[in-house]
């Protein structure tokens, strides 16, 4: 079993360049998809099942989308977006103006999810988290190793991609929730097989209702993707003093200001987007001290590493921290 696709990981460069939106398609209740390729149709960079890219949109926003289509299809990218008329208006554009030959900055792939190989799988997709789960379906199946997908939605008609799914049969349990509740997550994660993986994404209930169900799940069993970051009780901020390794530079942080942005004010160069911990565009080397992790991306056994972490929310439990910018 091999993916045809390099993995793009988190914190690491990514390509930045432009796409032509090729089409629009209407995908369910509120959902379209996008096709984008390069305008001179040369190869896209490549990507892997989870991974997403990151679109500026003319308004001057950038919003993170989970590619969608094909894996190892580099001709083009899809994505889906659900229309979310009390967002930010990201996805308004997108369903209003956003139209076939329009040219977009896109930065990415990146891969915060780390879909990897194992003896089987259980996806569980709520909304538009289809998309990220909708290529490593598709991977799955095309590797011939066991799997299933749980996907929920509010209605049948607002659930995207069924239609796509629908030739995998009874691997696919659909679950609109006003004819059939809501997923059954204790029922689906009890009777999971040792060495099962299961990737999750979806609105936070749903997540929060998968960490409650999974939790006798093995050790790095269980992997979820957030749009949004996860409700936080408020914590102590304490000052943290930045060495900045590659720069020569020392930046005092105090409470109540990121390090993030008081790297930028230093004009110490770091890349971000989201600036909530779950875009893993900030993600930054630590090279000494110890960081206190805030973000919503990193696994129990990548912070216990603490050789990485995402300088937009998170923050030192040491008093100073070297950092490789
Ligand atoms: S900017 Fe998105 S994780 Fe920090």
């Amino acid at each position: 079993m091999t993916t045809s696709t390099a993995p793009a990981r988190p914190g690491t460069a990514v390509d930045e360049l432009t796409v032509v939106v090729r089409q629009l398609r209407w995908e369910a209740e509120g959902v379209v998809s996008v096709e984008l390729g390069d305008p001179d149709g040369r190869e896209l960079p490549p990507w892997r099942p989870g991974a997403h890219v990151e679109l500026a949109l003319p308004t001057g926003i950038s919003r993170q989308y989970s590619l969608c289509g094909t894996p190892g299809d580099r001709s083009r990218y899809r994505v889906a977006v659900r229309r979310e008329r009390a967002g930010r208006g990201g996805s308004e554009y997108v369903h209003m103006f956003l139209r076939p030959g329009q040219r977009l900055r896109l930065r990415g792939p990146r891969d915060n999810f780390g879909f990897g190989q194992a003896p089987s799988y259980l996806f569980l997709a709520g909304g538009v988290g289809i998309t990220p789960i909708l290529p490593m379906v598709h991977q799955a199946a095309a590797w011939g190793v066991p799997w299933q997908l749980a996907y929920g939605g509010r209605t049948a008609a607002s659930m995207a991609f069924v239609d796509e799914l629908r030739p995998y049969g009874d691997r696919v349990r659909l679950y609109p929730e006003d004819t059939d509740g809501r997923i059954p997550l204790a029922r689906w994660l009890d009777s999971l097989d040792a060495s099962t993986d299961v990737y999750a994404c979806g609105p936070e209930p749903l997540l929060a209702g998968v960490t409650d169900a999974g939790s006798g799940l093995r050790p790095g069993a269980l992997h979820m993707e957030r749009f949004k970051p996860r409700p936080k009780p408020a914590r102590e901020e304490r000052p943290v003093k930045v060495e900045c390794a590659r720069s020569g530079r020392t930046v005092e942080v105090p409470a109540g200001r990121s390090i993030l942005s008081a790297l930028q004010e230093a004009d110490v160069p770091v890349a971000a987007s989201c600036r909530e911990g779950v875009c893993g565009t900030c993600e930054t080397r630590v090279l000494d001290g110890e960081p206190d992790h805030r973000d919503d991306i990193l696994s129990e056994e990548d912070r216990a590493a603490g050789d990485r972490m995402f300088v937009c929310v998170s923050r030192a439990l040491s008093s100073h921290l070297v950092l490789d910018v």
